[in-house]
């Protein structure tokens, strides 16, 4: 049985430093540690929470139950053709650790989700993306434990419903069942994604056109607008880009001929919350220490002790705002607790 430790800090475990607390805590390093600990007393009475490496997390409060962190590691090729490789992940593993290992063995599909805070276990929830790749385009499968029963579930990858920042985890299966492991399919003869001009005129300068390369790349590109938690509280964009009807777009565009946009499905355009928050003059404002940063006004940043209230009353003058000036209503991206 795994140890439960009662009153534990969660200041480490998010990457807000919101100094918050949980009622009672528990690592679990394997399948058997979940299933045990889901017959245990304390699992039974108290509301639980899983916790990757809380990059997408806000604590607003103490967390008056049991924190369950699946810590559960291991990466194992598990199979392969002339094309490709077939990799399943541990839930515990760090997201950026298992992209630099894939790089270095020159398989392709993740490195341009480079330095992505956060665990491979979260991976799929959100369904991370950034420079024009989003982690479905790699999952095949994803394994996971059902937390009332304790019984192992298969999500092939169709089951998942990954959408932009959403899949299954986040609709009827949240807090239902914890991820185990994800099984990725990487490529041997990688093709890299070029689609984001700042990041192929990047690549145009570098000797090797390769997965290293364009991890070095990325790397690069974030670490000139993103701040580092380890620096900066933060936890990557507060909101989700608004996907707004193709008629609306139109109208904004009429009142506001500079708005930035992106294709999006069909009948839809998405647009950057960055720049409706720094057309409210938000961006690198703060209240106290709850603040957005500087470089990137879409970013919230805890600049020392402001605690989650604080940040989400930071979080809801900017909401005002936006749907005043705009007509936009912003949605979290955030997780809030
Ligand atoms: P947590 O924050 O701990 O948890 C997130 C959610 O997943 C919670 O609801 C939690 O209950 C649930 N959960 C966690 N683990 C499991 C599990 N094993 N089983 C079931 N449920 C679980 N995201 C992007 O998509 N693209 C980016 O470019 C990006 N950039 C970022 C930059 C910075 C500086 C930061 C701080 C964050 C960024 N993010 C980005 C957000 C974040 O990195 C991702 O959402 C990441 O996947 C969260 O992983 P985590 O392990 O920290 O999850
Ligand atoms: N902009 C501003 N002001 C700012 C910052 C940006 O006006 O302060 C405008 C610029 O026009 C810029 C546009 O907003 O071109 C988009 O900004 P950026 O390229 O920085 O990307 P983003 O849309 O803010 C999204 C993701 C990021 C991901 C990057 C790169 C969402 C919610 N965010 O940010 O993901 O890394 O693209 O692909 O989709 C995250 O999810 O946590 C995250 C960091």
């Amino acid at each position: 049985m795994p140890d439960i430790l009662k009153n534990y800090s969660l200041r480490d475990l998010n990457t807000f430093h919101i100094d918050a607390r949980a009622k009672y805590y528990c690592l679990c390093r394997s399948i058997k540690d979940l299933q045990e600990l889901i017959s245990d007393p304390v699992f039974l009475k108290e509301p639980g929470l899983i916790l990757g490496e809380g990059s997408n997390m806000l604590f607003s409060a103490d967390f008056d139950g049991l924190v369950i962190r699946p810590g559960i590691l291991g990466r194992e090729i598990i199979g392969e053709d002339k094309h490709s490789v077939q990799i399943q992940v541990g839930a515990g593993e760090n997201w950026d650790e298992f992209v630099a290992w894939a790089t270095t063995w020159n398989f392709g599909g993740i490195e341009n989700l480079s330095l992505i805070p956060g665990s491979v276990g979260s991976s799929p929830i959100q369904n991370i993306g950034a420079y024009g790749v989003e982690v479905e385009h790699t999952i095949e499968r994803v394994f996971a434990m059902d937390i009332l029963t304790g019984q192992k579930l298969t999500f092939e990858k169709d089951a998942c419903r990954f959408g932009y920042r959403d899949s299954i985890f986040k609709g009827s299966w949240k807090n239902k069942c914890i991820i185990t492991s994800v099984v990725f399919r990487l490529a041997k003869h990688p093709e890299l994604k070029l689609g984001y001009q700042q990041v192929a005129d990047k690549m145009a300068g570098m000797d090797r056109q390769d997965v290293e390369s364009m991890r070095k790349v990325i790397i690069e590109i974030r670490e000139s607008k993103l701040p580092d938690p380890d620096k900066l509280g933060n936890a990557g964009s507060f909101f989700k880009n608004p996907v707004i009807a193709a008629d609306d777009y139109d109208s904004l565009s009429t009142s506001f001929p500079e708005i930035p946009s992106y294709p999006a499905p069909a009948g839809t355009r998405k647009i950057p919350a960055a720049w409706l928050i720094d057309q409210c003059g938000w961006k690198g404002k703060r209240i106290g220490d709850a603040g957005t940063y500087e470089k990137q006004a879409l970013v919230l940043v805890n600049h020392g002790n402001a605690t989650g209230r604080q940040m989400l009353e930071l979080a809801k003058n900017i909401e005002r705002d936006v749907e005043k000036k705009f007509g936009v209503k912003l949605k979290k991206e955030v997780n809030i607790i």
